[in-house]
Order: structure tokens, then sequence, then C-alpha cells
């Protein structure tokens, strides 16, 4: 089975996109497919944490050894994820949307003849790692992720300041890495120790990767 250097870690970890309603039947969506946030949540069990993944919709099987929670909508995610404190380890891997629509309401939205589409209002979604960074109930470690298309390690530094992170992983998502919603993942981790670039690896070699930094930086 292996060490368990997490045993009696208690460990948040998000996954997967958010769903934000337009109406009871449409709604706004991303590409996220979950698989990394999910090896991540699989891979810290696997060293002996208690973790709780607080899981968008997705088309993977729920982790093994993990309790896991459903939303959908971003404020739900915050929702569960501020349930689930207090905790040592947070790792935000979830594509949340930063924005909802204001005008969702409870009916259908109906296409009329003649009539101009309809305008959708946009409200911004809260931070969930940023909320999880500045709490007052912190984890010692906070771990996010940055899916950027350019300038990937200036905005990962940046990031890593804005919302109270001990690490982020930055990865490149432009469409050519098919990483978005593949099984391989190219990152760096950045911290205000530097940067350290990881080869390309299977999704799962990243998460047991990570698990295993994390084990190390939170010490014994
Ligand atoms: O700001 P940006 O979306 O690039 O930041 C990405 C990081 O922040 C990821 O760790 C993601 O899970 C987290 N995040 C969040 N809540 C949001 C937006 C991003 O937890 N509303």
């Amino acid at each position: 089975e292996g060490p368990k250097p997490l045993a009696g870690r208690r460990a948040i970890v998000t996954s997967g996109p958010t769903h934000e309603p337009i109406d009871p039947v449409r709604y706004i969506a991303n590409r996220s497919s979950g698989r990394q946030g999910h090896a991540i949540a699989a891979a810290l069990a696997r060293l002996g944490a208690d973790v709780t993944l607080v899981s968008g919709p997705v088309e993977i099987a729920d982790p093994a050894g993990v309790r896991t929670i459903h939303v959908e909508r971003a404020e739900e995610m915050l929702d569960g994820v501020l349930a689930a404190l207090p905790a040592d380890i947070a790792v935000m891997v979830a594509a949340v949307a930063d924005w909802r629509v204001a005008t969702a309401g409870g009916q259908k939205i109906k296409k009329k003849p003649g009539e101009a589409p309809p305008p959708l209002q946009l409200a911004e979604n809260p931070d969930i790692l940023k909320t999880i960074g500045h709490h007052a109930q912190r984890p010692k470690l906070v771990v996010g992720f940055a899916a950027e298309t350019q300038e990937v390690e200036a905005n990962a530094r940046e990031k890593l300041k804005r919302k109270g992170a001990d690490l982020i992983v930055a990865n490149d998502v432009s469409p050519k890495t098919g990483i978005m919603g593949g099984s391989r993942n190219s990152v760096s981790i950045v911290s205000k120790d530097g940067v350290d670039a990881w080869p390309d690896l299977d999704k799962n070699e990243v998460a047991a990767r990570l698990a295993a930094l994390i084990a190390e930086r939170l010490g014994p």
C-alpha cells in the first residue's frame, strides 16, 4: 500500500467545471473534464489524507476512498468547500466559471417569432481559491491552478499573491496542447521560491507528484 505521510491530514479538492444556469434547461459551461482534480483527490487519499472532493458536473466516476460532494454552480461549490473546513490542505483545481447569469429565472426563455435575442446579464462569481487563501480558517497549504493560454508563468506569479496561495500549478491550455479534457498535462510549479517545470506527464502522474510535494511541504 505504501507510506501514508498524510495520515491524519484533512484535504479539500475542487474539480471539474461549473454549470451556470441561463434558465431551467440551459447553462454556460467550459471544457474541464475533472480528470486532473479527481486524480489529485485520489492521490492525496492514497497518501492517507481524509479528502473531501467538491466536484462540478463531470462524466467520470467518483474517486475511490474520497468523500465526493456534487455541485453545479460556483456558489454551490464555494458552500461545499466552506462546509468542509477546517482542513490542512486545499487544492483548487476546478475550472470555476468567472460569471453567472444574473438574469437566470425559473422559466424557460421562449423564442418568439420576430423578436430580438434575449440579453444575458452576467454577474461575477465568488473566487473560491481567493476566499480560502484569505480565510480565517485558511488551510496550512493552499494550492491553486493557473490555466492560461499566454504569459503562463507571469500570470501564475501574480495569482500566487492575489489569491493567497502557497503553490500555483501553471499550465498552458492553448487548444494546440490538448490539455483541457485530455489525459496528459505539462505543468510548472510556481511558489515564492521559484519555478519548477515538470516534464509532460499523465494526469495521474502529475497528481501523484503533487500529492508527494504537498506531503513534503507539510512535513510530519
Ligand atoms: O483567476 P483564475 O480563474 O485564472 O484562477 C484559477 C485558480 O483559481 C484555480 O485554482 C481555480 O480553481 C481557482 N478559482 C476559484 N474560483 C473562481 C475562479 C478560479 O477557485 N471563481
